[in-house]
């Protein structure tokens, strides 16, 4: 896929409603010792990370769980996961801090202004229903000129997927984001890319750099 086009995705006041509206503390409330894309998939994003992400970074995982996917041969200085389960995020090996935080109750994080040198927000993007805000709040915490690397994939939990993420394919999905990302007003040098490996799961990624 090339993203040569340029979709423009109307949203409506139900573009953020989900199958499941209960709260995601109960759903996230039992871990999940598992990846969420396959092994492949995976390497893809790693390899992005080892393109993107500057060696000793203070990096901010946002919905981390088990797996944050950077290279094991490069160190960063911080590495600090923001999800829904304590319990996923004490057994990922490479956070050195973790947050438990539910972004859709509470947009704000829970950080300070350019406390980060580089933002990850991996196969995660369409259970936000306050994209908008929580990328602005991205903008905030990370440093100007950071790499914001979020990445996504054709699987998530249908029941808590927004009714926008649902309605797209995946080419559309990556216009959406790219909506948000110039809505939130924080981010250039928006860059749209297929990272897909030849086998198993696609994995699309938008690189922006923080203004
Ligand atoms: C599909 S998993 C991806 C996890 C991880 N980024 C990865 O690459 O394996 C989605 C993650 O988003 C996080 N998440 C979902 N809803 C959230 C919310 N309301 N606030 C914060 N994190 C949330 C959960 O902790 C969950 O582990």
């Amino acid at each position: 896929m090339a993203f040569e086009k340029n979709y423009t995705v109307k949203l409506t006041e139900d573009s953020f409603r989900r199958m499941d509206e209960e709260s995601d503390e109960k759903f996230y409330a039992i871990p999940r010792f598992t990846s969420h894309i396959d092994c492949f998939a995976m390497d893809a994003i790693t390899d992005l990370y080892r393109q993107h992400l500057p060696n000793n970074a203070v990096i901010l995982d946002l919905m981390s769980s088990l797996f944050s996917h950077l290279p094991e041969d490069v160190s960063y200085q911080r590495v600090v996961g923001l999800g829904m389960n304590a319990r996923e995020l004490a057994n990922n090996k490479q956070l050195t801090e973790t947050v438990v935080h539910d972004l859709n109750a509470e947009p704000t994080l829970p950080f300070d202004d350019d406390e980060f040198g580089a933002g990850l927000l991996c196969v995660s993007i369409d259970y936000l229903i306050h994209p908008i805000t929580v990328l602005k709040e991205m903008g905030r915490v990370l440093k100007s000129d950071s790499p914001l690397i979020i990445t996504y994939s054709d699987r998530y939990f249908e029941t808590k997927a927004t009714a926008a993420w649902l309605s797209l394919t995946d080419e559309q999905r990556g216009y959406l984001i790219k909506s948000f990302l110039v809505e939130a007003g924080c981010f250039e040098n928006i860059q749209m890319m297929d990272c897909s490996p030849e086998f198993g799961d696609p994995l699309y990624a938008i690189v922006v750099r923080v203004v």
